[in-house]
């Protein structure tokens, strides 16, 4: 028979450390939710004592969610840990995830602590955990740079201490498939009390072998899986949860080990975090990307026709990609509209349907194809919008090249009040960009600045996303529309919304 799998996911957490995936409360409650329909096991909703904006996230996610676990990281000190239990103690099944590094050059240059004052402050740690939650992990940051039998002892120390799960985290992807296999089962086998613990990996993705270090580590014993949508996280990110759970799928012969996801959510959930955070899947990513299912060569193509296995281990429809383009046109009705957003992975109330509905009209009067991608932007622009604290009420640009600088005229409400300006700039963009900065009071550095056609023809939507920053705070913007000038004045409206939010903000102490 079959072993189950615990599936953890950490987008919300350490997928949100990741340079420019900050989510605001609204976006987080709404991936958490999808999240739950993916069948996660538990979702590490936040680190509530890092800021009071991540505290309140993390109770939102506490609240909002009911099928999976939800639990708040806190580092080995009380104070954070009765922080993290204030937000999360709403939850149905609530888990403190609590840490400490253990490994010399963690322990000697990060914590300035020696070996057995770690030890003191595990014990501690958990056991003060313990007495408020029934559901504790413990976590020994850089364990894979750790001496085995320190760790050994940290580990047993935790379980005797009241810990449920272990957490052994490959904190800067350093390991190695057999060597990070072989330190799961050592520790399995020779850590005293380890059967009286659920054994956890973390993998990080530094030389790209977070899903096969994850994998190596199951195969030795290991029962949950850490893991983010898109593999997102720190540096080059974590261990992504599509490519490990169709690991375990495809290769079942192999591992003989399942999950509780439910696959056909993969792809929505990997795109609607793309959306909500502004990036785009890359097309090479294995499993979600745009191209995991195509094929170009020749050979490939006829071998296709004859028999897809010859070049597919796996099929689009089972992580939930349609393997279809086009879905909706000017004349679909709103049964075909309420079977694609299902198909998408929204699930909206019959109100927020109707909105929805009306925005693919109108859009359907401006093109004639309606892409899933235009579906999606849809939605996360009239349903998930962040409540704006400055929003675009009118716009008007002159540019061309007849000796006349470009201007813009921008009419906006800002914090409840409409101001209206006009103002020039290099090209329209510009003159957009400056007006709108005139108008807010601030100038933040425009980092990056990307257009691109959400899909093809030249009626397509532009998609903008822009990275600003201001007092070294950076922010992403992001927001689509037929016309690419407006599309990006709304995105860098959306990414000084952003910054807004931030301010209140603190910077992470750890981690
Ligand atoms: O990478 C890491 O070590 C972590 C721990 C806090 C689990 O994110
Ligand atoms: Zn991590």
């Amino acid at each position: 028979m079959s072993e189950r799998i615990h599936i953890f996911d950490t987008t919300l957490r350490d997928g949100e450390q990741s340079p420019g995936a900050t989510m605001n409360q609204r976006e987080k409650v709404r991936l958490a939710r999808q999240l739950e329909r993916l069948g996660v096991d538990i979702i590490e909703a936040g680190f509530p004592a890092a800021s009071p904006g991540d505290f309140e996230a993390v109770q939102a996610i506490a609240g909002a969610v009911s099928n999976c676990r939800v639990a708040g990281l806190c580092r080995s000190m009380k104070a954070d840990i009765e922080r993290c239990y204030e937000a999360i103690k709403g939850a149905a099944a609530p888990r403190i995830h609590t840490f400490i590094a253990t490994s010399p050059l963690h322990m000697q240059y990060k914590l300035r602590k020696e070996p057995h004052q770690v030890l003191e402050m595990a014990k501690d740690a958990v056991t003060f955990a313990k007495s408020l939650c029934a559901d504790v992990e413990f976590s020994a940051e850089d364990a894979s740079r750790s001496e085995r039998e320190f760790l050994g002892r940290v580990v047993e120390t935790a379980i005797d201490a009241g810990a449920t799960v272990i957490n052994i985290p490959d904190t800067v992807g350093y390991a190695q498939p057999e060597e990070f296999g072989d330190l799961i089962r050592w520790l399995l086998e020779n850590v005293r009390n380890s059967h009286k613990a659920v054994f956890s990996v973390h993998c990080h993705n530094d030389l790209g072998l977070a899903a096969a270090n994850t994998l190596a580590a199951l195969k030795a014993g290991a029962r949950q899986a850490e893991v983010t949508l898109s593999g997102i996280g720190e540096r080059a990110g974590n261990c992504s949860v599509e490519e490990v759970v169709m690991a375990l799928r495809v290769r079942h012969d192999l591992y003989g080990l399942e999950t509780g996801i439910q696959t056909e959510q993969l792809y929505p959930s990997c795109r609607l975090l793309s959306r909500i955070i502004g990036m785009p899947i890359p097309p090479y990513k294995a499993i979600v990307g745009r191209n995991a299912f195509a094929h170009e060569s020749g050979i490939h193509q006829d071998g296709m026709l004859k028999n897809r296995q010859t070049y597919e281990i796996m099929t689009p429809q089972s992580i939930g990609r349609s393997g279809t383009d086009i879905v909706l046109g000017k004349h679909s009705g709103r049964n075909a509209l309420t079977a694609k957003l299902k198909e998408l992975g929204f699930n909206l109330s019959d109100e927020q349907t109707v909105t929805v509905f009306d925005a693919v009209k109108r859009l359907a009067d401006k093109k004639k194809q309606i892409f899933d991608e235009d579906v999606e932007a849809l939605v996360l622009e009239e349903i998930y919008r962040i409540p704006d604290k400055h929003a675009l009420k009118a716009l008007s640009v002159l540019s061309g090249n007849m000796g006349v600088p470009p201007t813009a005229a921008v009419v906006m409400e800002t914090d409840g009040q409409e101001k209206k300006l006009s103002g020039f700039g290099m090209g329209p963009v510009d003159a957009v960009f400056n007006t709108i900065s005139e108008i807010v009071g601030i100038k933040p550095k425009l980092l990056e600045y990307l257009v691109s056609a959400v899909t093809g023809g030249t009626d397509a939507q532009g998609e903008v996303t822009v990275r600003i920053e201001l007092n070294g705070q950076s922010a992403v913007g992001r927001s689509s529309d037929g016309d690419i000038i407006v599309a990006s004045a709304k995105a860098y409206l959306n990414a000084l919304n952003r910054l807004a939010k931030k301010e209140e903000k603190k910077e992470w102490a750890v981690l």
